[in-house]
């Protein structure tokens, strides 16, 4: 990647990604505390540049290989925690704050309730992890003659970060008693793209897109009475 990409930044363009942010508006309520739940995962003078952030990983994308180049962004970014945190703010509620929505990148932090699940599903695109506070547990599934079989697994803690290739299949789980954030990069219209999702006891296939999956974090929210 060029070293030079955060001398090049364009500050209208900033501008732009920073009103999109405020627009998006999923950060958590302020003053809505979950018992003994909040637990900051580390503290540090610096705050993420949001804005920067999401330029460094739009330069990335244009590179040969660009989940690699993207992951490494986000390495840099969850290698401290606490200045993403200082960024989006301890998650108390579930959601997506998203960051960037485009046909080529979609960015967003996502937030879990403690002890939430996500059925698996495909994305048909790329996708890499980062984890800023809490743990996001993943199966992997693969789709067989017999139907979806789980073959793997892989607990990401605090300052992992994973990459998913475009045919992965997955479920999500914190398995934490606290909330769970992570910063979810996709290498493509995460939101705008019509997928598969499989019910978590029968596995019987659903559609899924960027509405379902919305709708899934509001039920939970609503749920815990967190709305
Ligand atoms: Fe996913």
């Amino acid at each position: 990647m060029s070293s030079s990409k955060t001398d090049s930044f364009n500050p209208q363009r900033r501008a732009v990604i920073a009103g999109a942010i405020a627009l998006s508006g999923t950060l958590a309520m302020p003053g809505l505390v979950f018992a003994n739940t909040r637990q900051p995962t580390s503290t540090g003078s610096e705050k993420m540049d949001i804005a920067r952030f999401v330029e460094d990983c739009v330069l990335a994308n244009e590179e040969t290989d660009a989940q690699a180049a993207v992951k490494e962004v986000l390495s840099r970014a969850v290698a401290n925690p606490g200045a993403v945190l200082k960024a989006v703010g301890e998650p108390e509620k579930a959601g997506l704050n998203v960051f960037l929505s485009s046909p080529k990148l979609t960015i967003f932090a996502a937030t879990w309730t403690p002890r939430m699940n996500l059925m698996p599903h495909d994305h048909l695109m790329w996708a890499n992890i980062g984890i800023y506070t809490g743990r996001e547990d993943n199966i992997f599934w693969k789709q067989t003659p017999e139907g979806l079989t789980a073959y793997g697994a892989e607990a990401l803690f605090v300052k992992d970060a994973a990459s998913l290739p475009n045919d992965a299949v997955h479920s999500v789980t914190n398995p934490l008693l606290r909330f769970t954030g992570g910063i979810h990069i996709y290498g493509g219209d995460f939101f705008g793209t019509t997928r598969t999702q499989w019910n978590p006891e029968t596995l019987e296939q659903e559609p899924s897109d960027g509405t379902v999956i919305r709708g899934m974090f509001r039920r939970e929210n609503e749920r815990l009475g967190l709305n």
